[in-house]
């Protein structure tokens, strides 16, 4: 079913990783008149693992084709050395990503539907269930004809949970890791799945040596959802790992020091503006996707009662919110993007004045910007319902200029590792996080520098390349 744009060795590649969204994307360019295709890079913490392994690794990433250019890409055999893009069909596509794997296995593992009346497991649901079989089975093809005999292989992700047993029937000789980057549903909210459904999920990341998560506690509920649905024990005989990925500080505190950072910075500061008395008003950065389980309604609802609770700070705070668009194809995440614009601006035309505006939300993604924000915050908002790590909250400490003061919910990954020098929230809890906030404004400045210190160094304890090359080792174990 998958055409290729392949440069891989014939030989076979020793190391492999397969993930929906791979390290480019083409764009066809209509202003050049050729239709040139447009190559754009991404980052993260899997390019960085890949780039650390070294060129002479003879790895190959294995990701699938996603917007139009990417088909056009493959089409035309271009492509990048080192990657395979897989141009499965646009509708069975479809149906794996927008339908099962981001409308029901996220919503599952952030705990994200209104159970009252979702989820609905009908005829429908069954028809993209098989698309999704037909997803991974392409992946688990491709990395089968690519993999050279022993090779490790590295599959990422809830999208790609049937991929390992399918492989492992294909190539035995493999030695084949899964990694969760989401959080992983306790055997309650699992078993809202149906149980054949459930026992597939769970069983098809059993055909990997290892499943791995960011967390222990996302470890744990896999190991209780297997015991809760698949009988005691881990029956293939699985290790389970846990591999906590950090912040890239060397990366970022270069990047966030360039020009164009800076120029964002005065930009900012603009924006911002001054306090009534002529000093400087304090930030409250939040940076995420528009994606459901940011909780960014909640963090504007608690930012007013702030406002409420403490009308000392009006005039004198401003919540600098971030939102960049997400997953749009789903209804359900326009409507949620929409909701953050509106609740926004409810709060600016009730409590702005001429000189303040209490809400600053940009909703257009750009890198620079957020590395200003960073630089600038006073306090960062990391309030998700669920989150298997979340980064921001540990970029942020390692990029603020002057010391910053960490809002984190007790349901992010992160909170784990940097829970004790964070101020922790309930994410559902409005009136606490106000209070955490309100808290956070006041804290000395000694106490503020120190805390950041801490989370800095918990922040960077595992960066990106050591995180992927412990992955690798464990695997070879
Ligand atoms: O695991 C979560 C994740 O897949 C991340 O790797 C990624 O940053 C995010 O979700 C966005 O996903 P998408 O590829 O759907 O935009």
């Amino acid at each position: 079913m998958a055409s290729t744009a392949s440069t891989a060795s014939t030989h076979g590649a020793e190391v492999l990783v397969a993930s929906n969204r791979g390290p480019v994307s083409y764009e066809v360019r209509p202003d050049v008149g050729d239709g040139s295709l447009h190559a754009k890079r991404g980052g993260g913490g899997l390019v960085s693992g890949l780039s650390a392994i070294g060129s002479d690794a003879n790895a190959l990433w294995v990701c699938a084709a996603l917007s139009d250019g990417d088909r056009e890409a493959v089409r035309r055999g271009v492509g990048e050395p080192g990657v395979r893009m897989l141009d499965i069909p646009a509708d069975v596509h479809a149906d794996a990503y927008n339908g099962i794997a981001n409308s029901v296995l996220w919503f599952v593992h952030h705990m994200l539907y209104q159970t009252p009346l979702e989820p609905v497991f009908d005829a429908e649901f069954r028809r993209q269930w098989a698309s999704y079989e037909a997803y991974n089975r392409a992946f688990a093809q491709a990395l089968a004809e690519e993999a050279a005999e022993g090779a490790s292989v590295v599959i990422q992700d809830y999208h790609l949970a049937l991929a390992p047993r399918m492989l492992r029937h294909l190539r035995p000789d493999l030695r084949i890791g899964h990694f969760s980057h989401t959080p992983w549903a306790s055997p309650d909210y699992f078993r809202l799945l149906p149980d054949d459904i459930a026992a597939e999920l769970l069983g098809g990341i059993l055909g990997a040596d290892r499943a791995a998560f960011l967390t222990q506690r996302w470890a744990d509920a896999f190991t209780a959802c297997c015991h809760s649905v698949l009988g005691p024990g881990i029956p293939s005989g699985t290790r389970i790992g846990v591999h906590g990925l950090g912040a890239d500080a060397d990366f970022l505190r270069e990047r966030a020091h360039r020009p164009d950072v800076a120029e964002r910075m005065t930009a900012l500061r603009a924006e911002i503006g001054a306090a009534p008395d002529g000093g400087a008003r304090k930030t409250i950065v939040r940076v995420d996707r528009t994606e459901l389980s940011k909780n960014i309604v909640r963090g504007l609802l608690a930012y007013r009662q702030l406002l409420d609770d403490h009308p000392e700070w009006r005039e004198r705070v401003v919540h600098v919110a971030f939102a960049y668009p997400s997953r749009q194809d789903l209804a359900v995440y326009r409507d949620y993007t929409a909701e953050v614009q509106r609740v926004a601006e409810e709060i600016n035309s009730a409590y702005g004045t001429p000189d303040w505006t209490p809400v600053v939300l940009h909703v257009k993604d750009d890198f620079a910007r957020s590395l200003a924000a960073y630089r600038l915050a006073d306090v960062a908002l990391v309030n998700p319902i669920r989150d298997g790590m979340n980064l921001v909250a540990k970029e942020i400490p390692v990029v603020s200029d002057a010391g910053c003061v960490l809002v984190l919910s007790r349901e992010a990954g992160a909170y784990e590792e940097l829970g004790e020098d964070a101020l922790t929230v309930n994410p559902y809890d409005i009136t606490g996080t106000a209070r955490a906030l309100h808290q956070a404004l006041t804290m000395p400045d000694g106490e503020r520098a120190e805390r950041t210190k801490r989370l800095a160094a918990a922040a960077t304890a595992l960066p990106p390349a050591q995180w992927f090359l412990d992955q690798l080792h464990a695997l070879d174990a």
